[in-house]
C-alpha cells in the first residue's frame, strides 16, 4: 500500500485527505492519506523522520511549515508551471521521499494556472496581488516566470504586490529580481511595485486581475477588505465595461465577502476551490501515479478533468 499524508496546524479544517481520497478510489489506487497535525517545529521535523522511516510515499505540507519545508528538502524540483519552484521561492508543499530523501515541489502555481490560464490570456498585464506571504509567493514567482502568458505581450506588464507589512512586499520583488527567473532583458521590461493597501487606489486604475492572497475574508470577524472595494470599479475598463477579474485564494467560504461585493458591481470572480484541486492533483500524481511528473500533462490530466466535476460537487456540498 502507497502511504501519504498531510501536515500542519490547525489541519482539522483540511480537505486534502478528502480530496486525495477520492482520487485514490477513482484511480484505483491500493493507497491511504492521512491528516497529521505537529503543534511545532520540532514535531513536524520527528513527523518527517518518522514518515520516512514509515516508507511513506511523501506529504503535503500546510500553513505554518512552508517555509521549514523548504529547508529540511535535500533536493527541489522545477518544472516550469506545473511544479514551479525555483530555490528563492523559500516555500514547499509537496514532499516527494526518495530512498531516504526529502525532494521538494511546490504545486501550488500550477493550481492557479490552471483556473487562470485563458483569462490571463486574454488581456494586457497588470496584475495586483495582496499579500506577501508563502501563497502570494508562489503566485508572484510563477506570474514572473510565465513568459508566454505574461511577458510576451506587447504593453508592458506590471506586477504589484500590496501588503500590510510594506517591507514584506518589498523582499518579494528584490527575491523576483535577484532570481535565476528573469533575465536582463526581462528585467528591464517588467515593473514590479511593492507597497501596502493604502497604495491600492493609485495602483488599481488599468489593473485587469486582482487577487487576494491574505486570509482576510476566512472568518466573520475577519471580512471587510482594508480598503474601500468601490475602488475595484476603476479597473481595466474597455468601452465602458469594467472587465477586470477578481481571484480569491480562500475556498471556506466558496464566496468571501470579496467576492460578493465585486460580483455586485458585476465583475468576473473566481473563488479558491480550483486551486486547491488542482495544486493537490500534482501532488497525487507524485505520490500516488508517477514520480516523473512531467508526464502529468500528457497522461492524466485528461483523467482528472473528466472526475474532477464529481470531486467539486462533493467539495461544495461539504463546505456548504
Ligand atoms: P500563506 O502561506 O497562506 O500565504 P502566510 O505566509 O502566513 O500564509 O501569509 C499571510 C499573508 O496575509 C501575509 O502577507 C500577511 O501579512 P503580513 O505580512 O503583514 O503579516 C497577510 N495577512 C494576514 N492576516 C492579515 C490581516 N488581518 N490583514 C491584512 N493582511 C493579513
Amino acid at each position: 500500500m502507497i502511504k501519504a499524508a498531510v501536515i500542519g496546524n490547525p489541519i482539522k479544517h483540511s480537505r486534502s485527505p478528502l480530496i486525495h481520497n477520492f482520487w485514490l478510489e477513482k484511480f484505483n489506487v491500493d493507497g491511504s492519506y492521512e491528516p497529521i497535525k505537529a503543534e511545532n517545529n520540532k514535531e513536524f521535523e520527528k513527523t518527517v523522520t518518522r514518515l520516512v522511516d514509515d516508507g511513506y510515499s511523501g506529504f503535503n505540507v500546510t500553513i505554518p511549515y512552508k517555509e521549514l519545508a523548504h529547508e529540511i528538502c535535500d533536493e527541489y524540483i522545477d518544472i516550469g508551471h506545473i511544479s514551479h519552484y525555483p530555490s528563492d521561492l523559500k516555500a514547499a508543499n509537496t514532499v516527494k521521499i526518495q530512498n531516504g530523501k526529502l525532494i521538494g515541489y511546490n504545486t501550488d502555481f500550477f493550481g492557479f494556472y490552471k483556473t487562470i490560464k485563458s483569462p490571463l490570456n486574454a488581456f494586457n498585464k497588470n496584475v495586483i496581488i495582496l499579500g506577501a506571504g508563502g501563497a502570494s509567493r508562489s503566485i508572484a514567482f510563477g506570474l514572473a516566470n510565465l513568459k508566454k502568458y505574461f511577458w510576451d505581450s506587447s504593453s508592458e506588464p506590471i506586477l504589484t504586490i500590496l501588503n500590510r507589512n510594506e517591507d514584506k512586499a518589498k523582499t518579494l520583488i528584490d527575491d523576483i529580481y535577484r532570481s535565476n527567473l528573469t533575465t536582463k532583458k526581462m528585467n528591464e521590461k517588467l515593473k514590479l511595485v511593492s507597497g501596502n493597501f493604502d497604495d491600492i487606489y493609485e495602483r488599481i486604475k488599468g489593473c485587469n486581475y486582482i487577487i487576494n492572497t491574505t486570509p482576510i475574508g476566512m472568518s466573520e470577524e475577519n471580512a471587510q477588505m482594508p480598503f474601500d472595494i468601490n475602488c475595484l470599479k476603476d479597473g481595466l475598463t474597455i468601452k465602458g465595461n469594467n472587465i477586470m477579474r477578481v481571484y480569491d485564494i480562500i475556498y471556506n467560504p466558496l464566496e468571501t465577502l470579496f467576492l460578493k461585493e465585486a460580483e455586485k458591481m458585476l465583475l468576473l470572480t473566481h473563488n479558491g476551490l480550483g486551486m486547491l484541486i488542482w495544486q493537490a492533483a500534482v501532488a497525487f500524481n507524485i505520490f500516488f501515479l508517477d514520480s516523473d511528473i512531467e508526464n502529468f500533462e500528457d497522461k492524466y490530466l485528461k483523467k482528472f478533468n473528466e472526475i474532477n466535476p464529481e470531486l467539486c460537487a462533493k467539495l461544495k456540498r461539504e463546505i456548504g
